[in-house]
């Protein structure tokens, strides 16, 4: 109950903080939208534009991290830069143990004294840096949910200066990353504080690196051509807190910002998995669980998970002829002997078990193999070693062409199952402008 009393008192600062941007708009959006594309290094990109006058980021998602952060080395220039000083309502909101920065050349964006400093994170490479907490102007478009309405602006959107050695191993024209984790600062929470909707959004990634899919942040409908409605065919399934941070760098007694469920067993061809269930659940320490991500491109498991679900999957398709593994897989089959169906390859489907056993996330053809040349086809799941901090990280590559709703206020998730199943893909949002 404290953490709820705190959370809401949090909330009304940052929406104190950020109300401003209704007066700065004629009308209150219910919900914006952003495109996300598929790079070919597996990234998956958004674009918003910032600073005054505005300019285009593209920004690789991270779906559970605390921030947005861009490179303030290179080009920044921009009239409405703001940086937060320390012990600031800003500097509280986006962390209880910020740095107090001081820099020691010309002052310029992301070097000022007296600022709020914090550590953002490149988790692609897993490296981090300090860097001055800092505001700005930032442009999206809202959304009726059919398609792109009016764009609207956010005069004083926190976000986290980092360098141009962060960029290391972004694709290119990436100039820094956007988080969706839960807390105070990350976008959708700083979105929803803004404009006053629901705290929650909704991720759909194309497979397809030709055209985007789409993020959603703020209320519903989530409508794809040709008129297919998924706001109200989602499945529910807690969110779970892990009690130590899973950033890169972190103080002691912060909590993960990142999203877990809770994965009860695995059934392959209707036998389950034999796993050791301790590995699911979070210990004390914050190891184990599931989480979900957009910065892992495959579903990595703790070894004995993987050894596990692979023999059971390779058991189950044993008429299927075995092909050399082509790496980071373990199991590659002669794709000529497997068939074609309107949910991919015709393998059996992998089932994660929830809450009980009737709220099932099955994982279809489309979404566990990875056709990595001609006639080879593998279980796109690698190996995560022994003693991993997350048993089960659920890759990109396993949540295309689903809808996942991130309802922060509810902590729950709602999925859709595949899109392919309703005939739609994620790829299927109008992002034609309605004026
Ligand atoms: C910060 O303060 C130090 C010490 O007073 C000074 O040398 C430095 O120039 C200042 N830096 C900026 C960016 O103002
Ligand atoms: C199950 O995993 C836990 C956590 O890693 C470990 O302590 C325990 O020894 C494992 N049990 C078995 C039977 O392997
Ligand atoms: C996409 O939206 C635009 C604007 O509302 C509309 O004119 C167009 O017909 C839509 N496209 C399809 C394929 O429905």
């Amino acid at each position: 109950m404290a953490t709820s009393t705190s959370l809401s008192f949090f909330y009304s600062v940052l929406f104190l903080l950020l109300s401003s941007a209704i007066a700065a708009t004629s009308f209150r959006p219910k919900a914006l939208v952003l495109p996300v594309t598929k790079h070919p290094s597996l990234q998956y990109i958004t674009q918003i534009r910032q600073r005054t006058p505005l300019v285009p980021l593209k920004l690789t998602v991270d779906l559970g991290s605390q921030f947005m952060w861009v490179d303030c080395d290179r080009g920044y220039i921009s009239s409405t830069y703001k940086p937060a000083r320390c012990r600031s309502a800003q500097c509280n909101l986006a962390s209880k143990s910020s740095g107090c920065g001081q820099c020691f050349s010309p002052p310029r964006p992301g070097c000022n004294n007296n600022t709020c400093s914090l550590f953002p994170g490149n988790t692609i490479i897993h490296l981090s840096t300090s860097g001055e907490l800092a505001s700005d102007v930032v442009s999206v478009s809202s959304t009726d949910g059919f398609n792109p309405t009016k764009p609207v602006t956010v005069p004083n959107f926190l976000f986290v200066c980092g360098t141009t050695f962060l960029l290391d191993g972004l694709a290119g024209g990436v100039t820094g990353m956007a988080g969706f984790g839960r807390n105070g600062i990350s976008l959708p929470s700083q979105f929803s504080a803004a404009f006053s909707f629901n705290r929650k959004f909704a991720i759909c990634l194309s497979g397809s690196t030709s055209f985007p899919g789409v993020i959603f942040s703020g209320n519903g409908p989530y409508h794809f051509l040709p008129n297919i409605d998924l706001t109200d065919s989602l499945t529910y399934t807690p969110l779970f807190i892990n009690p130590v941070s899973t950033a890169g760098v972190f103080t002691t007694g912060e909590k993960s910002t990142e999203y877990f469920i809770g994965v009860k067993s695995i059934v392959i061809n209707s036998k389950t998995v034999p796993l050791n269930t301790t590995l699911l659940k979070i210990d004390s320490n914050g190891v184990g669980g599931t989480k979900i991500s957009t910065v892992d491109p495959y579903t990595v498991l703790e070894s004995s998970i993987y050894n596990a679900v692979l023999k059971t999957f390779t058991t189950a398709l044993k008429n299927i002829p075995r092909v050399a593994a082509v790496a980071p897989f373990g199991a590659c089959f002669n794709a000529k002997s497997i068939s074609s169906t309107r949910l991919g390859p015709g393998v059996p489907s992998i089932e994660l078990i929830l809450q009980n056993k009737k709220v099932i996330w099955r994982i279809f053809g489309a979404n566990s193999m990875v056709h990595v040349k001609d006639d080879v086809l593998c279980l796109g799941f690698v190996d995560g070693g022994v003693n991993p901090r997350t048993s089960i990280v659920i890759g990109a590559h396993q949540i295309e062409n689903n809808l996942l709703e991130f309802d922060l206020a509810t902590s729950r998730l709602g999925f859709s199952a595949t899109l392919l199943g309703r005939m739609t893909t994620c790829a299927n949002f109008n992002f034609t402008s309605k004026p």
